[in-house]
């Protein structure tokens, strides 16, 4: 989340500038806004249209339907299980299934304090050390749900030590 940037105008224009001219620009876009500042903010989607000459309709339905893009802020962590058939193997349902009731979310939901985003992901490249989750840029195997609590309490005691 280090890299995230402050959504602005000027961010989403920078982003649309650089890659509108790609064949098939309107994935890049969304992709490269994610990836700048987080989520892709509504502000984004008629300056979107503008760009590649679309309705918002059509942008709004592409951000719809793919899973991956969300159109509010994420958590301060983004939690991704990996839902992939190696860690499966290795008790990523079991672990899947405890990480949503410990979050008291599902997948593409954020807790009500903003702390934790929770997503799925198929395959992390760490498959020998499963089950296997990304937490921000930190890849964690071998995660059972006390390794998993300890983490949760871990990351709560970091931002409330931050907000004191
Ligand atoms: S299957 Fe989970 S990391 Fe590859």
């Amino acid at each position: 989340m280090s890299d995230i940037a402050q959504w602005s105008p000027q961010v989403v224009q920078n982003v649309i500038a650089l890659l509108k001219h790609k064949p098939g620009a309107l994935l890049p876009i969304l992709h490269g806004i994610q990836d700048s500042v987080g989520y892709v903010p509504p502000d984004s989607v008629p300056m979107i249209a503008d760009a590649l000459h679309q309705t918002r309709a059509e942008i709004h339905g592409v951000i719809t339907f793919y899973h991956h893009f969300r159109m509010t802020p994420p958590g301060s962590n983004v939690v991704e299980v990996c839902r992939a058939e190696a860690c499966q193997a290795r008790g990523a349902r079991a672990l899947e299934a405890h990480v949503k009731d410990k979050l008291a979310i599902d997948y593409h939901m954020t807790t009500l304090d903003r702390e934790f985003s929770l997503e799925p992901v198929y395959c992390l490249g760490n498959c020998a050390c499963g089950p296997t989750i990304r937490v921000g840029d930190e890849i964690i195997g071998r995660v059972t749900p006390a390794k998993f609590d300890a983490l949760v309490d871990e990351l709560t005691t970091q931002v409330l030590e931050v907000r004191s």
